[in-house]
């Protein structure tokens, strides 16, 4: 947590744990699903688990790739449209947050729906505590009319908590296509989950990355510099720090696959040779042979009926699509129904 007397004016900042059991809950789930996913065949392990406080700057590192094209089509989308985007709703809006990040490109919003009301409460969801915090600080020191709700955990847990302050409507935010590391099914449930948690009224702004041909996909996963590998390998590097093992990070290479039948990049990390990790904190050892991979990532690409389908199962009425100018992203702007 952050220290109260950095903050002008600390009743302004409230960050609690969404998961009742604090900490401890969270070290078994992660203990649990990387048992569950490294017997499995074949090995995965879930992408949340890539924002410890080092992956969650790797991750920004990336939004600042020339081939990472997603963050600036969305920031293009928010520079652009901002303005209409929140109109969509009558003030005054308060603003929920599922994988807020560092926050940067809902400034854009946070701006545009400061100039229409005196107050904002922003409710920002994040697993990584260390990027919350830091994000909630800083936005705390340049919106002196803004109010922060932040929720340390699985954001299906922080929906469980969120606040609605007197007749206001809710603008829930799901950006960077998140989404897409869902499975269809898997994202028709958190969008009904997300759909649970607001009102009749209430809008959902998500943020969808569209089809395109591989040979931009790809390299948007893959990066030249290489902190995509980086970031990906960090995962290995964390259950080492966190669950006793001793990955060998040279002997595990990063690699994107498109999945041309489902639609998907892939993000894996592939076995250089045959090798044994002891996970000493799981009791377990895990045998590789050479090539086999721990798929670790997918990033689903959407076109516009599946979106719109997405939609409608979930409960929503899609209202507004915006685009950035190379047509590359989409914003969803959709009305809970
Ligand atoms: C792809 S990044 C997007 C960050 C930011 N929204 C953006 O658009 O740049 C995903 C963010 O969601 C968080 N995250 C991923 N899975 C999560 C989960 N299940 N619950 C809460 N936060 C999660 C990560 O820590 C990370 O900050």
């Amino acid at each position: 947590m952050p220290d109260p007397q950095n903050f002008a004016s600390p009743a302004r900042l409230v960050i609690r744990q969404s998961n009742a059991q604090g900490n401890q809950n969270a070290v078994a789930s992660f203990a649990d699903d990387v048992r569950a996913g490294l017997t499995a065949q074949p090995k995965t392990l879930p992408p949340k688990y890539f924002y410890d406080a080092l992956g969650s700057q790797l991750f920004e590192a990336i939004c600042l790739l020339p081939e990472y094209y997603l963050t600036r089509a969305e920031t293009e989308i928010f520079e652009r449209y901002a303005a209409e985007i929140v109109r969509q709703l009558p003030s005054p809006v308060g603003v929920v947050e599922l994988g807020s990040g560092s926050s940067i490109k809902t400034r854009l919003l946070i701006e545009a729906i400061l100039a229409n009301q005196p107050e904002l409460h922003y409710q920002p969801m994040d697993i990584s505590a260390s990027i919350l915090e830091l994000s909630a600080e800083a936005l705390l020191g340049n919106y002196d009319r803004l109010q922060v709700t932040g929720h340390v955990g699985d954001y299906t847990r922080g929906l469980e908590t969120i606040e609605r302050q007197e007749g206001e409507r809710l603008l829930a935010l799901f950006l960077g296509s998140n989404i897409g590391n869902y499975t269809l099914t898997e994202g028709r449930a958190l969008l009904k989950t997300i759909r649970k948690a607001l009102q009749t009224g209430d809008g959902l702004l998500l943020g969808a990355d569209l089809k395109k041909p591989v040979q931009v996909l790809i390299p948007a996963y893959a990066d030249a510099l290489g902190v995509t590998a980086a970031f990906n390998l960090n995962l290995l590097s964390r259950i080492n720090r966190e669950l006793g093992a001793d990955f060998d990070l040279a002997q595990f290479e990063h690699q994107a696959r498109y999945n041309e039948e489902r639609g998907r990049v892939e993000a894996h990390l592939v076995s250089r040779t045959a090798q044994t990790v002891h996970l000493r904190g799981l009791g377990i050892n895990i045998e590789f042979q050479p090539g086999e991979t721990i798929h670790t990532e997918n990033s689903y690409k959407y076109d516009l009926p599946q979106l719109a389908a997405l939609a409608e199962e979930a409960g929503f009425k899609p209202a507004k699509t915006w685009f950035d100018g190379e047509r590359r992203f989409s914003c969803n702007f959709w009305l809970a129904i």
